[in-house]
C-alpha cells in the first residue's frame, strides 16, 4: 500500500505552523509530578476525550490523558473529508493489527485498523454520523436494567455532543433531516453533504420509483433507521470535526487542570490498596518509543478509554480477565472476570462496484492532477468543492423479508435493520484501479450473530494482542449479506438507473448464483471497523459480562470502561456516535458518584 499522490501533495504544499498547547505533552517525563491527578484517562480517543473535557470542567478536579499515539495538530490528511479513507494504510496514525485468518473470508488475515492517534478512531474515521435504531438501545436497557441506556435516556447525551451544522455549499436542508431529533449547542460538528455528487437525484428518484425496503426516510438518527436517507457525517463546514477537534479544542485545553500526554503507552493497571475488592488506580506505562515504566496513582478512578482492542488487552495484562488462560500464558491472574475481551464483534462489509456511463466519479478526480490539484486548491481558498465530503451521499437500513429471517433474529427488534447500504459515486477508498468510472453500493451486515475476541500473544504487554473478530463465521451473517447483495441489485434496477448503469464489475460480475456469490462474498468482504463487546456491560451482580451498568469493573474498585468495548451487542448503525454518547453519559454517571 502507499499513501496516495492526493495525502502527498497535499502535507507538502498545506503544511503550516502549529502552535502547540501548552497543555499537550509529547515526553511522559514531562507529566507534572506534583500534581495529584483525581482521574486518569488511559486513551485520548473518541470517547476518552468526551471523559477528559467534561470532568475538567470543575475546576478543582485534575485530569490527566494518556494517549498511545502522536498529536493530531497539523495532521491535515486527517482533515480533509474526502481524505478519510487513506488513513487506514500504514501510518504512525493507526496500530498496524492484523486479525487471525477469518473462516469467513475465505480463511485470510485482514488488516484491522485502530486510531493511534489523540482522537483515537474518531480521527481515522469515514465520517459517517448514524446512531441506531431506538430498538438497539432499549435492548442495551433491558439487559443492564438500567435505563438510562435506552433510546430515551440516551438520546439528550447524543444531544448534548452535537452542533449540527451547516453544509460547506449552503444548500437549503430543509427536508433532507429531521430538526427535532438534533443538538445544537454541543461540541461536534454533524451536517449532510456539502457537494452534491451527480447521483443524488437519481437516488432520491429510486427511493420513490422502488417504495417499500428502499423508500425515502428523512432521517436516519431519528431512532426510526428503515429505508434510505441523506448521510449525515461529522463535518465542520469543509473539515472533519473529531473528538480531538472539538472536546480538546484550544479553549479546553487551555484549563489549567487538564493534562494530556501523547506518545504515551500503557502497559497495565496495578493494584494499589486492599479493602473488600482489590483497587486499580496505580497506571503504569513508557514512553511509545520504549524506555523506563513509570506508575502514577489516581485519586478517584483511572477511566479505560484504550478502545475495543486496547481496553481488553489492557485490563488482560493487569490479570484481570479468564484466571485460567492468563496463567496458562504466564500473566498472574488477580481477579476472574472470564468474559474480559470475549464477545468481540464487528460490521462486515463488502463493496460492490457497476461500471457506469460517466467520467463524473471519484476515479476521475482521483486520476485526473490537474482537477485533483484545483480540489486542494478549492478546500484551501475557499472551503469547498468535491473534497468537504467523505465518500458518500445517502445510506439506507432494511430489514431481510420476513420469510426468510432466521430464529432467533439478532436484530435487536422488528423495525431494526438487518442490512446496510452505502451509495458511493465511485469506489470509496483511494486509490483509484487503472480503468473505469463506477456507482459503488456497499452492503453491511449491521445486526451480526458472529462473535471474536480478544487475547493476549504473549505476557509482554507490548506484544500486539490476538485478534479475531469472527467475521461472516455464522450462516446467519452469510445468510444476510447473500441477501443485501442481491437487495442493492434489486435497488439498481430501479429506471432511475437506466442509461446510467453499464453492468456488474470485477468479479461481482460473474456471482450470478448462490454458490458463486457465496465464495465472491468470503473472497471480497471485509471489516467496516466497528468491533465492541469486549468489555460489555451486563447486569448489576449478573454472572457475564465485564463491567456494571455504571461501566464500573465488577470485582472492582477504581477502574471504570468509557469506549464502545462496553456495548454487548453492536448497534446498527456505525459506532461514533454511540462513543460520544458513552462519553457524555459516563461523565455524568461520575460526577454523580463523585458530587462534582
Ligand atoms: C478506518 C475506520 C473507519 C471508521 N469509520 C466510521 C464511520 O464512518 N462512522 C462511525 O461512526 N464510525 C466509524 N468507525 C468506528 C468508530 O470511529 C469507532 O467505533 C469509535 O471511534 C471508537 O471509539 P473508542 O473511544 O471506543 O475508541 P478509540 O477512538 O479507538 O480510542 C482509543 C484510544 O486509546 C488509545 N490507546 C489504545 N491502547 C492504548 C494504550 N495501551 N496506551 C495508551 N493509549 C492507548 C488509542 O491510540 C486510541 O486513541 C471507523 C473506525 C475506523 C478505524
Ligand atoms: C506492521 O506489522 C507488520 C507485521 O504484521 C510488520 O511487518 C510491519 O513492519 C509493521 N509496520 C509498521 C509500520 O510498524
Ligand atoms: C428551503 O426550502 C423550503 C422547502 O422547500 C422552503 O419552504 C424554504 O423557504 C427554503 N428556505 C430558504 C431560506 O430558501
Ligand atoms: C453512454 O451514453 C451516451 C449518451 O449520453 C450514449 O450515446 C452511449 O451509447 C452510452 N454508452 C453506453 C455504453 O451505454
Ligand atoms: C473561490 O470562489 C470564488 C468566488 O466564487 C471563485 O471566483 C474562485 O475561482 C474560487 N477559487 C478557487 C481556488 O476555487
Ligand atoms: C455458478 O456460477 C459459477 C460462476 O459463474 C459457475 O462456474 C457455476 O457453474 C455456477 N453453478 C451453478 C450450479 O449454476
Ligand atoms: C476466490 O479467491 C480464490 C483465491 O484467490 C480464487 O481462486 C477464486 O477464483 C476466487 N473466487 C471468486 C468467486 O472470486
Amino acid at each position: 500500500m502507499r499513501l496516495s499522490r492526493f495525502s502527498l501533495a497535499l502535507s507538502s504544499s498545506l503544511l503550516s505552523v502549529t502552535l502547540s498547547q501548552a497543555a499537550i505533552v509529547s515526553q511522559v517525563s514531562d507529566i507534572p509530578n506534583n500534581i495529584k491527578f483525581d482521574f486518569i484517562i488511559i486513551g485520548g480517543g473518541n470517547s476518552g476525550n468526551v471523559v477528559a473535557n467534561r470532568l475538567s470542567e470543575n475546576p478543582k478536579v485534575q485530569v490527566l490523558v494518556l494517549e498511545a499515539g502522536p498529536s493530531h495538530e497539523g495532521v491535515l490528511v486527517a482533515e480533509v473529508p474526502f481524505f478519510a479513507t487513506e488513513l487506514v494504510q500504514p501510518s504512525p496514525y493507526e496500530w498496524n493489527y492484523t486479525t487471525t485468518p477469518q473462516p469467513g473470508l475465505a480463511g485470510r488475515s485482514i488488516a484491522y485498523p485502530r486510531g493511534h492517534i489523540l482522537g483515537g478512531c474518531s480521527i481515522t474515521n469515514w465520517l459517517v454520523y448514524t446512531r441506531g435504531s431506538n430498538e438497539d438501545f432499549d435492548r442495551y436497557a433491558k439487559v443492564s436494567g438500567d435505563q438510562g441506556w435506552s433510546w430515551k435516556g440516551i438520546l439528550p447525551y447524543f444531544k448534548k455532543s452535537e452542533k449540527w451544522s451547516l453544509p460547506a455549499d449552503g444548500h437549503n436542508i430543509t427536508g433532507q433531516f429531521d430538526p427535532t431529533m438534533h443538538g445544537y449547542k454541543g461540541e461536534v460538528a454533524v451536517s449532510l453533504p456539502g457537494y452534491g455528487t451527480p447521483i443524488d437525484q437519481r437516488v432520491l428518484q429510486a427511493t420513490s420509483q422502488m417504495g417499500g425496503d428502499y423508500k425515502f426516510n428523512l432521517d436516519y438518527n431519528s431512532g426510526n433507521q428503515l429505508g434510505i436517507s441523506w448521510a449525515q457525517t461529522t463535518i465542520d463546514g469543509s473539515e472533519r470535526a473529531s473528538s480531538a477537534s472539538s472536546y480538546l479544542a484550544p479553549k479546553f485545553l487551555a484549563r489549567k487542570n487538564l493534562w494530556v500526554a501523547v506518545n504515551a503507552q500503557v502497559s497495565r493497571v496495578i493494584q494499589s490498596g486492599g479493602g473488600p475488592v482489590p483497587a486499580f488506580r496505580t497506571v503504569e506505562f513508557r514512553q511509545r518509543s520504549g524506555g523506563p515504566l513509570k506508575t502514577l496513582t489516581a485519586k478517584q478512578e483511572v477511566i479505560l478509554s484504550a478502545g475495543t482492542v486496547g481496553t481488553p488487552h489492557i485490563l488482560l495484562n493487569s490479570g484481570i480477565g479468564n484466571a485460567k488462560t492468563l496463567k496458562a500464558i504466564g500473566v498472574k491472574p488477580l481477579v476472574d472476570l472470564p468474559d474480559v475481551g470475549q464477545n468481540m464483534h464487528d460490521h462486515p462489509v463488502l463493496g460492490n462496484p457497476w461500471l457506469v456511463n460517466s467520467t463524473n466519479t471519484f476515479e476521475t478526480l482521483r486520476r485526473d492532477t490537474q482537477l485533483a490539484d484545483d480540489a486542494i486548491t478549492q478546500w484551501q481558498v475557499n472551503k469547498t468543492g468535491p473534497l468537504v465530503n467523505t465518500i458518500l451521499d445517502h445510506i439506507g437500513f432494511v430489514r431481510l423479508n420476513k420469510k426468510l429471517v432466521p430464529k432467533p433474529d439478532t436484530a435487536a427488534g422488528p423495525t431494526t435493520p438487518h442490512y446496510e447500504m452505502i451509495i458511493s459515486n465511485g469506489i470509496p477508498p483511494a486509490p483509484a484501479p487503472p480503468a473505469g468510472n463506477f456507482l459503488v453500493l456497499t452492503t453491511i451486515v449491521v445486526s451480526p450473530s458472529s462473535r471474536g475476541s480478544v487475547t493476549l500473544r504473549s505476557k509482554n504487554p507490548f506484544d500486539s494482542p490476538v485478534i479475531d473478530p469472527g467475521l461472516l463465521k455464522t450462516n446467519f451473517d452469510k445468510l444476510v449479506m447473500r441477501e443485501a447483495v442481491k437487495g442493492v441489485t434489486k435497488f439498481v434496477s430501479a429506471p432511475a438507473w437506466s442509461g446510467y448503469v453499464i453492468g456488474p464489475a470485477g468479479a461481482f460480475a460473474d456471482a450470478t448464483n448462490d454458490t458463486a456469490l457465496d465464495a465472491y462474498i468470503a473472497n471480497n468482504s471485509g471489516t467496516l471497523f466497528h468491533p465492541v463487546g469486549t468489555a460489555s456491560f451486563s447486569a448489576k451482580g449478573a454472572k457475564t459480562g465485564v463491567t456494571d451498568p455504571d461501566l464500573t469493573v465488577k470485582k472492582v474498585a477504581g477502574l471504570r470502561v468509557v469506549d464502545v468495548s462496553v456495548l454487548p451487542y453492536v448497534p446498527s448503525a456505525h459506532t461514533q456516535a454511540a462513543a460520544y454518547a458513552i462519553g457524555e453519559r459516563a461523565s455524568d454517571l461520575i460526577k454523580k458518584a463523585y458530587k462534582l
